[in-house]
């Protein structure tokens, strides 16, 4: 049995109500249940949402003592989050992967999401294309050797 941590960050418990023209209507239980339909047999999906950066860093150095692979979306923290960096540095460095993700376009948006400080450590990146964005992503992990 697979496991795969999809972690959200601030705000992100809003889904459904904030900024339906960016987010769209759809919140995070739906999230869970459109992740948990598309996942492939013998995989879980354990989704979690925190608006506490401090949570966000301890879910990380779980996925490490775990060798869990993580689809991250960082939320407001991508663009400034340096403790956040680090931790995911973790987690890659340790040789398992974490996708950041994004529901919008950052850089298609105001220039201060245009920088991304966990881009550089991740294994890869996926934005812009809605809820799609994580069920790419978790094709993307899928798809990893480990
Ligand atoms: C976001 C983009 C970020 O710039 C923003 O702060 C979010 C959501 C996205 O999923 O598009 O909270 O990560």
């Amino acid at each position: 049995m697979k496991n795969v941590l999809v972690l959200n960050g601030p705000n992100l418990g809003r889904l459904g109500s904030r900024e339906p023209d960016v987010y769209g209507n759809q919140d995070l239980p739906a999230l869970r249940v459109l992740l948990e339909a598309e996942a492939p047999e013998g995989t879980t999906i354990d989704l979690r949402q925190t608006d506490d950066e401090g949570t966000l860093i301890g879910w990380l150095h779980e996925a490490v003592d775990t060798a869990t692979p993580v689809i991250l979306n960082p939320a407001a923290f991508t663009h400034y989050s340096y403790g956040l960096r680090d931790a995911a540095a973790l987690v890659t460095k340790a040789g398992i992967p974490l996708v950041e993700v994004h529901i919008s376009n950052p850089h298609a948006r105001e220039e201060f999401r245009h920088t991304s400080v966990i881009s550089g450590i991740a294994t890869g990146v996926i934005a812009g294309f809605g809820f799609d964005s994580y069920l790419l992503a978790l094709v993307a992990v899928g798809r990893i050797k480990s």
